[in-house]
């Protein structure tokens, strides 16, 4: 397995190397990382992944500096993934960078007001990471939901050649999605985690159950979250994102919520 550091480098190894396949990760890796890396794997001749934690895409307020850290236990878990080549720059972007990737619509609700700046850090080192690593295809994980789709719009809207491989959420054995942010939570705050995704799967039965009124089911899952501040559970239109009064198509049960310290999301399909 190849380590790059470079941007240059990575990209000369990528040109030498058809059929190149992405997995854009902030490191500290865990199974939700390696099932994407899993999922592409298969589908490419080159598997490479990135480990870039990415300034743009972070706050004023938020954790950049303390955002966890682990190269070694990364490159392990990328070496028993089968992972080509690891690209991990110190520095991504080039002397006197000055180009941002702005996106309406999809990225303007739900995370959007909350951290704003956001997407458009993320679109942007997206779209730097898919030149430099001239991949085909890109797989991003269903766990940061509206990223997802936010990715999506960007690639049909710039016409940018990379087929977007979608990869499920992970879960712990309590129900808690996978996240590198999860090493934040106390033993007391792990417990009280729980209640996110027991309040989507409550939603989710509730749904399957016959239940169409998206206030009656917001206000449902609601009740279920023992959190310290609720940003937000809403149920949404599952590809526009677009609030719904009713359940008539196939929607999206997303929740940001803190626990302690630690802001969590996660989401689940739902379906009438
Ligand atoms: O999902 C993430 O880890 C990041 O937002 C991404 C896509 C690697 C961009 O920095």
């Amino acid at each position: 397995m190849r380590v790059i550091h470079d941007s240059g480098e990575m990209t000369a190894w990528a040109e030498a190397h058809t059929g190149v396949g992405l997995v854009p990760t902030m490191g500290f890796l865990h199974r939700g990382h390696a099932s994407l890396m899993h999922l592409l794997r298969p589908r490419c001749a080159r598997l490479v992944v990135s480990i870039y934690v990415n300034p743009l895409q972070f706050g004023p307020t938020e954790d950049l500096a303390t955002y966890p850290r682990d190269l070694d236990g990364d490159l392990r878990l990328c070496a028993e993934a089968g992972v080509d080549a690891v690209f991990a720059p110190s520095s991504l972007y080039p002397p006197g960078f000055a180009t941002g990737v702005t996106i309406g619509g999809v990225a303007d609700v739900l995370e959007g007001p909350s951290r704003p700046g956001h997407f458009a850090g993320v679109a942007t080192v997206v779209a730097r990471l898919f030149g430099v690593s001239r991949c085909r295809l890109a797989a991003f994980g269903e766990k940061d939901y509206q990223q997802l789709q936010v990715i999506r719009r960007m690639v049909l809207d710039l016409a940018l050649p990379v087929e977007i491989v979608p990869g499920p959420l992970v879960r712990d054995d309590d129900g808690v999605a996978l996240s590198s942010r999860n090493t934040y939570l106390s033993t007391e705050d792990r417990r009280r985690a729980r209640s996110l995704s027991e309040a989507l799967f409550a939603v989710q039965a509730a749904a399957r159950s016959g239940v169409t009124d998206v206030g009656a089911l917001t206000e449902l899952g609601v009740a279920w979250l023992n959190v310290d501040r609720l940003e937000y559970l809403s149920i949404v239109d599952a590809e526009s994102l677009a609030a719904i009064p009713t359940l008539d198509r196939p929607a999206r049960a997303l929740v940001a919520a803190k626990v302690g310290r630690t802001r969590l999301i996660d989401n689940v399909a739902v379906n009438p």
